[in-house]
Formats: C-alpha cells, structure tokens, sequence
C-alpha cells in the first residue's frame, strides 16, 4: 500500500489509476470500515482510503484529543483488505493555514437531529470531505448508512456543488448483537456493552410497530426516550423521519427512517433503521 501525507504527493501519485474509489475515515479502523473497503473496491479500480481526525467537526467540549488513534493497526488492516493507497494528512497539511473558507450546509438539514446537538458538526464534516475530494479527485466515493444524516448531507452538497463524484451508500455494519460498530464503542465499559444494543433494539421496535401500521411517532418516539432514560441512558433525540431529507413525516410518507442518539455512560452512541 502506497501512503502519501502531503496534498502534492497524493495528486501525483493518483493521477493515471483508472477509476478512483475514496472510502474516507477518522482511523481507528473496525470491521464496518473494512467492509466499506471491501465494498469499494466493486466500485473502481483503486480504493483509496484517508486517514484524518478532522478538528474541524469537533465541538470545543468534544472528544477531539480523545479520539483514538491507532495509525499502525489501521494500516496493517488496509494492506490485509487490499486498499492500494492511503493518504494521511497530518493537521499541517489538511490546513496549511487556519481554513477561513468553509462549507455550509443548509441549517434545515445541518441543523437537526445531529446538528442541533453538534452546532457545526456538518460544517466541518462536508469542508473536510470536499477538500479530500479535490486532493483526492475520486469518481467515487463511499460512506456508511450509520451516520445517516452525514450521508444526507454529503449527498446534497454533491449534487448542489455539481461534484464529480458518485456517492455510494453501505449499510451499516452490526456485532452480532445489534450494535452498530463505531469506534466510540471502544469507550464502552463492558457493562455498558452488553446494555449498549437496547438503542438498537428501540428503534428497531419503532421501525416494526410503523410496518404494523402505527403511525403515532410521537408517542413511539416518546416510549422509546423513555425506556432508555429509565435504564440511566441520556438521550438526545430518538425520531422518525423521511428518509429523504430528515424532515417529519407527513401522512402519505412511506419511505421512512428511525433515528437515535443517546449517551450510556462516557460514549455518545447514534444509530438508525430504515423503515
Ligand atoms: O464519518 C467519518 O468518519 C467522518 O465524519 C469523515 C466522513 C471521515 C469526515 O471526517
């Protein structure tokens, strides 16, 4: 596996690689980003991966100095997938200088769910993702279904910014027991591991009793809070909404989406199903 950190070296040695894949990562590689890499690699000719904990989407009481990194296991993951190069910026080189310019998302689909409890979350994740995109020049590009709202947004800012880049949606990859993986689940006590799949399996109930034919979002919603709550879980947010831009259903909407986000412990979880 080839690795370049520098913007320069990256474009050189990408150019000429047929059709490029980027599979975008903060690091500390689980088996749901292997399974991404893997993915992409039925997409293109090169996979691509990118290594950046991206300041820029940390809030200032966020995990940002927490976050882990484990940049040797992780490159021993990629070359065993087979991903052909890895561009690892460090923060000098993403942001040569402070980025003034910025990406700003619509605050109608930024600044809900995830956004109205991470003020400038999706600023920073769609300005880090268009400048891999312009280093990189991927024709496409592949992210997971877990951070829904994320893919949304990256989605729109693709087609408003008429990006040359396919977007590649992957499901969300789950331990046996219902948990999504994420590397904040690292940070789960084993206690709170066992107990860590109950957000899963509530919105999983949500998504059943809404194919039965309950349309009472609220109240389901409002069962859910409060089953996770009385178990010593904060939530911030369990919602049902239109897939298509995260709004609340209205009657006809078929196409819908089960959305949480709740602390248990030290660890902020988030998760979703499709209905
Ligand atoms: O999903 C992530 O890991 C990050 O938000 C991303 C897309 C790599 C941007 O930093």
């Amino acid at each position: 596996m080839q690795i370049t950190s520098t913007i320069a070296d990256t474009r050189a040695a990408l150019k000429h690689r047929g059709r490029v894949v980027l599979v975008p990562t903060m690091g500390n590689l689980h088996d749901g980003h292997i399974a991404l890499m893997r993915e992409a690699a039925k997409h293109g000719d090169t996979v691509v991966a990118s290594i950046f904990v991206n300041r820029l989407q940390f809030g200032p009481r966020e995990d940002f100095d927490e976050y882990p990194r484990t940049f040797a296991a992780d490159c021993a993951r990629l070359e065993a997938v087979g991903v052909a190069h890895l561009f690892a910026p460090d923060e000098a080189a993403m942001y040569p200088q402070p980025q003034r310019y910025h990406v700003d998302p619509d605050p109608a689909q930024a600044g809900i769910l995830e956004g109205a409890f991470r003020p400038g979350h999706f600023r920073g994740v769609a300005t880090v993702v268009l400048k891999l995109f312009h280093i990189v020049r991927p024709d496409a590009a592949l992210f997971g279904k877990k951070d829904y709202q994320q893919l949304m947004v990256l989605r729109n800012m693709t087609r408003e910014l008429a990006l040359p880049v396919e977007i590649v949606a992957h499901e969300t990859v789950r331990a046996e027991n219902g948990l999504a993986l994420s590397s904040r689940n690292g940070f789960l006590a084993p206690e709170e591991r066992i107990e860590a799949p109950r957000l899963y399996r509530a919105l999983t109930r949500i998504r059943d009793a809404i194919r039965g034919g309950d349309r009472d979002f609220a109240r389901l919603e409002g069962e859910a809070v409060a089953e996770l709550d009385g178990r010593g879980w904060k939530t911030d947010y369990v919602a049902v909404r239109r897939q298509a831009d995260l709004q609340t259903p209205s009657d006809g909407d078929e196409a819908l989406v089960v959305l949480g986000a709740s602390r248990l412990g030290q660890p902020r979880l988030i998760d979703n199903v499709e209905v």
